[in-house]
């Protein structure tokens, strides 16, 4: 620690400092360009299934058929609950926002965990299959069971992807919709170190065990300058109704200097890949239903935002488009930042694990400004 009479360098927002290596995750901001494990997501969203992402990002390498076969199984064995996780939605307050459920879920499932005392790499990534598992049915076993809705159970010959949107919304989806999920799912899966993982890593670095490293997670995701972007974007659009109404509504928004949830990017200088993506399956969504109407609103403040702020390059992030894909697949707007949750895990987990192979406890340092030599009042002599 420096001696204490020149202040420090304070890095607000940690913008430029770098705390660990890694081979997970790389964005080029400047490009747009975005790789999980070298692979770029354009590629991995053309070919690769969530199953075969998760086991990407947590053993670093693709699998080969009997691999990604056995991923698939140990995956959809592991979606189901105890019977006791319905109990604990029953008891949750009526209105309990999905972010907490989640969150409270993956607290109460450590406990349950077969090896919640083995910390060893191996038991890790056990756990953190059944995390990545146990995720989706958390979620949508809550939206049914809220809505007094009958709970399905996870069924082993779906892939993760359409058995998540099947339980969730009660029927099988069709196959373009399912690829639709799964892609999102993929798209969702990593994203080096952002403000959740960096949360993760917070915990992992105490030597927390590997679910209060997620826990802790969720929480950080839960805010709307992160993954609570998404259910904000989406308002907006729905606040719009009209896409001729855009434009004044961006133009005025930007005038009281608010933020349009959606655009900017800490990293991300140019348009944000994924964004490209989930624009393109927003379009098909709307063509599907015969509507469009969202997704000439979004389009309409896309234009606007990019003109406007184009000095400060400020452009859709991921979160923009993939409100308008989740709603068109059938999923309600509080549910699209769990959402989010059950694809990141799979990154959470991955970039934790990573962090342990070279662990130094995260603690940083604050400058204190406040007074040092106030004198003690006692109690009754305080005004
Ligand atoms: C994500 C975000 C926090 C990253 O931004 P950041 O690196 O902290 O950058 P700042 O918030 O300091 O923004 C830089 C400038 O661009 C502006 N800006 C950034 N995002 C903006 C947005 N979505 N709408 C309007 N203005 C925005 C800021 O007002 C700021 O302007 P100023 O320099 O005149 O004060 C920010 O872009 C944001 O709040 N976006 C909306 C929330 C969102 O979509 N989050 C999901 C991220 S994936």
């Amino acid at each position: 620690m420096k001696a204490d009479l020149e202040t420090p360098r304070i890095d607000r927002g940690l913008d430029d400092v770098y705390v660990k290596e890694t081979k997970i995750c790389f964005i080029d901001g400047e490009q747009g360009r975005l790789l999980y494990r070298g692979y770029d997501i354009r590629d991995l969203a053309e070919h690769s299934s969530f199953e075969e992402t998760v086991f990407l990002l947590l053993q670093g390498r693709l699998p080969n058929r009997a691999e990604l076969e056995r991923t698939k199984s140990e995956l959809a064995a592991a979606r189901t609950l105890p019977p006791s996780v319905l109990k604990l939605f029953r008891s949750m307050p009526e209105h309990a926002a999905p972010m907490d459920v989640l969150r409270t879920a993956v607290s109460y499932l450590s406990g349950f965990d077969p090896e919640r005392a083995d910390s060893t790499r191996a038991a890790n990534m056990r756990k953190a299959m059944r995390l990545v598992a146990q995720l989706a049915t958390i979620v949508a076993t809550y939206e049914r069971s809220r809505k007094g809705q009958r709970v399905l159970r996870p069924d082993p010959k779906l892939g993760h992807a359409e058995d998540f949107l099947r339980m969730i919304t009660g029927k099988r989806p069709s196959p373009e919709r399912a690829r639709m999920m799964d892609v999102a799912l993929i798209l969702y899966a990593d994203h080096a170190i952002n403000a959740s993982t960096f949360g993760a890593i917070v915990a992992a670095s105490t030597l927390a065990d590997l679910h209060s490293t997620v826990v802790s997670a969720i929480a950080v995701l839960k805010g709307p300058l992160h993954g609570g972007a998404i259910e904000a974007a989406l308002s907006a659009i729905e606040e719009i109704r009209r896409p001729e109404a855009a434009e004044e509504y961006v133009v005025n928004a930007l005038r009281n200097k608010q933020k349009i949830f959606g655009f900017g990017h800490r990293v991300y200088k140019t348009y944000d890949p994924r964004a490209l993506m989930l624009k393109e399956y927003a379009r098909k969504l709307g063509d599907l239903q015969g509507d469009s109407t969202y997704f000439r609103i979004a389009t309409a403040i896309e234009e606007t935002v990019v003109r406007e702020l184009a000095s400060k390059r400020i452009y859709p992030n991921v979160d923009f488009y993939s409100g308008l894909v989740f709603h068109g697949l059938g999923i309600p707007s509080d549910l699209f930042t769990p959402v989010f949750a059950v694809a990141r895990v799979s990154g959470w987990t991955a970039q934790v694990m990573e962090y342990w192979e070279d662990n130094r406890l995260l603690r940083p340092l604050d400058w204190y400004v406040g007074p040092k030599d106030l004198e003690y009042t006692p109690l009754d002599e305080r005004a």
